[in-house]
């Protein structure tokens, strides 16, 4: 076969380029991705990496399979109605999951999106899904298509005095039921599933008052700045904010 090097040679080619535009090229512009200053609000850093126990649950997470139900990403406007759905404030970005470590982004959803799980649902509600889907469903009260994460848990006799973790359901007479600590860190997981604050690549919808500010805080400027209030502006001395924002164009 005369034709061997440059066979060789093609296939090379064809894997060289494949390697420098799918691996290179996204290391070199996002590899050394550090957290953002947010905009819309008060500038703070984003993302936080999360707290221990949730980290824990990643990992519980993903090797529950939660995510070949569910997605972790609220697409923009362009690419379906996830933001009119309400599954998040604006779309998912780069920057959401820089300390995802593998991200789980998800490909189906049988389930609903969960990037922002956290805003719907505090650590409790996950557990009490976890143990039986059906009771809070959205859906139909009588079935859900999840399966319940039973063997997170463990059905305990009541000792002389009941755990104070034990879980608010229904349990056979003298038992409880106390989330295994998988379970617990599964729970704290979902329940730190937030993407709100708006960044530069991701910028508050045109008119949209600023929600991440911390909590009893205003963002008018302190009396006697000198500086204007705006009418139901929240991010005037933010210089960014005059950056024309992508998504108005539409
Ligand atoms: C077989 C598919 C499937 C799997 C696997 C699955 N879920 Fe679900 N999940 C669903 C469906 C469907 C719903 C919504 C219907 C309902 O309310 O029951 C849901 C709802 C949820 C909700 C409520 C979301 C909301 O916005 O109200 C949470 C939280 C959740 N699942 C977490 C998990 C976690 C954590 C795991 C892994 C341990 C998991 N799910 C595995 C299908 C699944």
């Amino acid at each position: 076969m005369n034709n061997g090097p440059m066979l060789f040679l093609g296939l090379f080619a064809s894997m060289a380029i494949s390697w420098v535009t799918f691996v290179l090229g996204p290391q070199v512009q996002m590899g050394g991705m550090l957290p953002a200053q947010t905009v819309g609000g008060l500038a703070v850093s984003y993302p936080n990496n999360a707290p221990g126990l949730a980290r824990q649950g990643a990992e519980v997470y993903r090797a529950s399979g939660c995510a070949y139900c569910h997605t972790q990403q609220v697409r923009p406007t362009e690419l379906g109605s996830d933001l009119a759905h309400g599954w998040g404030p604006r779309r998912s970005v780069a920057h959401d999951y820089i300390f995802d470590q593998p991200v789980m982004l998800g490909t189906q959803r049988l389930g609903p999106d969960l990037a922002n799980a956290g805003k719907r649902m505090d650590a409790t509600a996950v557990l009490v899904r976890l143990w039986d889907p059906t009771i809070i469903n959205h859906l139909d009260s009588a079935h859900s298509i999840m399966p319940s994460y039973k063997y997170l848990f463990e059905v305990r006799k009541i000792g002389r005095t009941p755990s104070s973790d034990a879980l608010g359901v229904a349990a056979p007479a003298g038992y409880e039921i106390v989330p295994k600590p998988a379970a617990r860190a599964l729970a704290a997981y979902v329940a730190n599933l937030r993407q709100e604050p708006y960044l530069f690549e991701a910028p508050p919808p045109p008119g949209a008052v600023s929600t991440n500010a911390p909590a009893g805080g205003t963002n008018a400027p302190a009396a006697g700045s000198g500086v204007p209030a705006l009418p139901g502006g929240t991010n005037a001395a933010n210089p960014q904010s005059a950056v024309p924002n992508p998504q108005s164009s539409k």
